[in-house]
């Protein structure tokens, strides 16, 4: 059994999918392991480290050459695996619905591609949720990207000079990222309130100690959607919401939205005649921007100022965290894998649960439900 770990190809993508941790772990188990030369350079691992570990590092081809399981942390091109076994697998957050070009080529190269990302929210599977570990990192970096950008302090101080008053921060969307923004943003000693569209995160938001804003007069997602995520909301709703949250948005200095509806557009949360209500020098950071962006004006990997306040649009974030994100997203691939090694196979034999949620392809077809849907 050789799993290979890739050096990722993304422009501007830091992390990597192994550490010399999972490396041991993974060698632990009876497993080979290759890695390719300068893979862990941006997230602060060298050559050597993983050397170290009892990994072999090479170059590309002699990393894939005869791979049972590739491991990356996107989607690498096809003719990159090139070498690997026949059925190889491919570990990495695909992308399934932004990529599906690259999905239709694994299938025709007779690779298993396996989607991280379609990791179903159970509780077994918590310690594999790749978009939970890197949403976490995210809630927390937005909040200091938002910090840095900004020209005012968050904490209130009261000095010789003077007092200076805490900054008042609004966090929208309350999934995992959001939760770990409040809680930063409470650490830094903002002003902090929130809102979802969820009722159950109602509860969430007061225990983190900031203040719940709920439209009060049509019912949102009692409970949850499908997975534990939220679906698209009536028009309805989002009339409500609006009106609710202009009238609060023009109060605030720091906005973080996070707002995320598996398999579509992200839902647009603030208007650019909203913006325009807020006073100058407020920063918003839109998590969402790849996806589509929550906030009129974002542009994906830049900071733009509209109306004096200033849109951070930041690609990646978790990657603006490399070594600690790589480290999460490398137990995630381990207790995954882990989890399902047969011992007499020394290979890793998945269940039905997490095998049909996961897996795009297979036998030469894109076999996965929500993409033939
Ligand atoms: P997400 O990244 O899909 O979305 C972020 C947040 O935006 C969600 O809270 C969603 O309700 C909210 N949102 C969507 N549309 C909105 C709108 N129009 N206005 C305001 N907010 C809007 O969500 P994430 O972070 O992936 O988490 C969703 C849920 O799944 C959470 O309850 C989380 O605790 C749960 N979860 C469960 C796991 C497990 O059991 N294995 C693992 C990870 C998360």
């Amino acid at each position: 059994m050789k799993i290979a770990v890739l050096k990722e190809q993304a422009a501007g993508e830091a992390r990597v999918a192994a550490t010399p941790e999972t490396v041991k772990k993974f060698i632990g188990l009876g497993a080979q392991v290759a890695v390719e030369s300068g893979a862990g350079l941006t997230a602060s691992v060298a050559d050597a480290d993983y050397a170290a570990a009892g990994a072999s590092v090479a170059d590309r081809a002699a990393t894939v050459a005869g791979a049972d399981i590739v491991l990356a942390v996107q989607g690498p091109d096809v003719a990159s695996v090139a070498g690997a076994n026949p059925g190889a697998w491919i570990v990495a957050g695909l992308n399934p619905f932004g990529e599906r070009a690259r999905v239709d080529a694994y299938a025709a190269a007779g690779y298993e591609a396996l989607a991280m990302e379609f990791m179903p929210r159970i509780t077994r599977a918590q310690s594999m949720d790749i978009l939970s570990s890197q949403s976490n990192l995210s809630g927390y970096k937005a909040v200091l990207d938002a910090a840095s950008e900004y020209g005012k302090a968050f904490p209130m101080m009261m000095t010789a000079a003077g007092t200076v008053s805490a900054a008042r921060a609004f966090i929208m969307g309350v999934g995992v990222a959001g939760l770990q923004a409040i809680a930063t943003a409470r650490r830094l000693g903002a002003q902090v309130s929130a809102t979802d569209v969820r009722a159950a995160t109602k509860e969430q938001i007061e225990s983190l100690g900031a203040k719940a804003i709920f439209v009060e007069k049509v019912a949102g997602i009692e409970g949850e959607g499908s997975g534990g995520y939220a679906t698209e909301m009536s028009d309805e709703y989002k009339a409500a919401q609006a009106e609710l949250i202009s009238s609060h948005i023009a109060k605030q200095d720091i906005v973080i939205t996070t707002a995320l509806i598996p398999g579509r557009p992200a839902p647009r949360l603030i208007t650019d005649a909203q913006i325009a209500s807020m006073k100058p020098g407020s920063v918003i950071v839109d998590l969402a921007v790849e996806q589509g962006g929550n906030v009129e004006g974002a542009v994906a990997g830049e900071v733009v100022v509209r109306h004096g306040v200033k849109i951070v649009g930041h690609r990646n974030v978790p990657s603006r965290l490399a070594t600690d994100a790589s480290a999460l997203f490398s137990r995630n691939l381990f207790n995954f894998l882990s989890a399902f090694w047969d011992k007499d196979k020394g290979a890793p034999v998945l269940d039905e649960e997490i095998g049909n949620a996961i897996r795009l392809t297979q036998g030469g077809k894109v076999v996965n439900e929500r993409l033939l849907g």
